[in-house]
């Protein structure tokens, strides 16, 4: 890395909500089928929130769980960085929201950041970048989505696609560990409209502009965006990080689809076995999937202090980001 970093990686928690879509549920919204939805995605179902649950309640959940979980104190965090695409609210962010529900001094920082499914990844990025250079000594970055609320469950090409849910964690400064080895990101803007949810503009599809909110994506498109850019993302981190492929314990990619998964593990030459997912049972949940699959992981003791893991995210922008960080 072209800076010594000083930060480190040390809680992680979770929150997903607790209603239950299965794929067998969608066969009788929609035209599909659980064989095909397992067939093509490799999910089996995801979370959905309820009417009165909103993006700032499932990262608050999150947030008790990390401090529940780690034993962790948070009320001298300095900055909250929020990666959603789905706020409460336009203005104020959420990150705003949860420093008032928390109850945290006026000093603190509060910045959303909209990256969609590299959100957690640029999010850590920043987290990094703010703490080794002494703007921050402690930072929560929750990732945190409800597709469910901007998910048009007549279209069966996104609705089987899209779930909620909410990682959280904490960055911290540490003088004598390096806990970030290596970081990249890329972007491809002149996509934009192979992934999107209508807004104000109806430039990307003036047939859909009544449907606002509502999610729109060309999934084969981004598919074939995934599997070509993202290896080679991996392969310029890998380099920047002065690291091999071997050298990484666990790739948490972003928990879209298993097959395009599969496909990028085999271009960079990692062990299937070795990625960590989440989406199998909670569906692409934008950002919150690479949280959620570490939060997957260390429940069941594979994630150990120590590990080296290649995270990369990547969707709508098209985004995409990568980094390493040892655990
Ligand atoms: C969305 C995705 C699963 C579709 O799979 P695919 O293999 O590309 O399938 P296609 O879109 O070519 O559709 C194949 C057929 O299945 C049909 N189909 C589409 N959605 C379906 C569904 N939910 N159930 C059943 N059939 C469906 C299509 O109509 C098409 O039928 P046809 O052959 O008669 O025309 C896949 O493109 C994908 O995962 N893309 C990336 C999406 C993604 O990860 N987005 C987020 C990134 S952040």
């Amino acid at each position: 890395m072209d800076f010594q970093s000083r930060a480190k990686v040390t809680a992680l928690g979770a929150y997903i909500p607790e209603k239950k879509l299965t794929n067998h549920n969608l066969e009788k919204m929609v035209d599909t089928s659980d064989e095909w939805i397992i067939q093509r995605t490799g999910i089996k179902e995801r979370r959905i929130s309820d009417d009165t649950e909103f993006t700032s309640d499932l990262a608050y959940k999150a947030i008790e769980d990390l401090v529940e979980r780690f034993s962790v104190t948070i009320d001298d965090i300095d900055l909250i960085i929020v990666a959603t695409i789905t706020p409460d609210y336009r203005t104020p962010s959420v990150s705003a929201v949860i420093q008032g529900r928390m109850n945290l001094p006026e000093t603190v920082g509060v910045l959303d950041l909209n990256a969609a499914c590299a959100g957690f990844v640029y999010a850590l990025q920043v987290a990094n970048g703010m703490i080794t250079t002494g703007q921050s000594q402690k930072v929560l970055v929750v990732s945190v989505e409800e597709l469910s609320k901007i998910t048009d469950y007549t279209d069966r090409d996104t609705c089987v696609l899209f779930g909620d849910g909410a990682g959280a964690a904490l960055v911290e400064y540490n003088q004598k560990t390096t806990g970030f080895l290596g970081t990249y990101y890329g972007s491809d803007g002149k996509s934009g409209n192979k992934l999107y949810c209508t807004g104000l503009s109806d430039q990307f599809g003036p047939e859909k502009v009544d449907r606002k909110n509502y999610l729109f994506q060309d999934g084969r498109a981004v598919y074939n965006f995934a599997i070509k850019t993202i290896p080679r993302g991996i392969k310029a981190l890998l380099e920047k990080s002065d690291m091999t492929i071997d050298h990484i314990d666990w790739f948490v990619p972003h928990s879209a689809n298993l097959r395009m998964i599969h496909s990028i593990c085999d271009k960079i030459g990692i062990s299937r076995e070795k990625a960590l997912t989440s989406l199998e049972y909670f569906g692409n949940t934008s950002s919150a999937t690479i949280p959620l699959a570490l939060w997957l992981a260390l429940k069941d003791d594979r994630l150990k202090r120590g590990d080296k893991l290649l995270l990369y995210g990547f969707g709508g922008g098209l985004t995409h980001a990568g980094v390493i960080i040892e655990w």
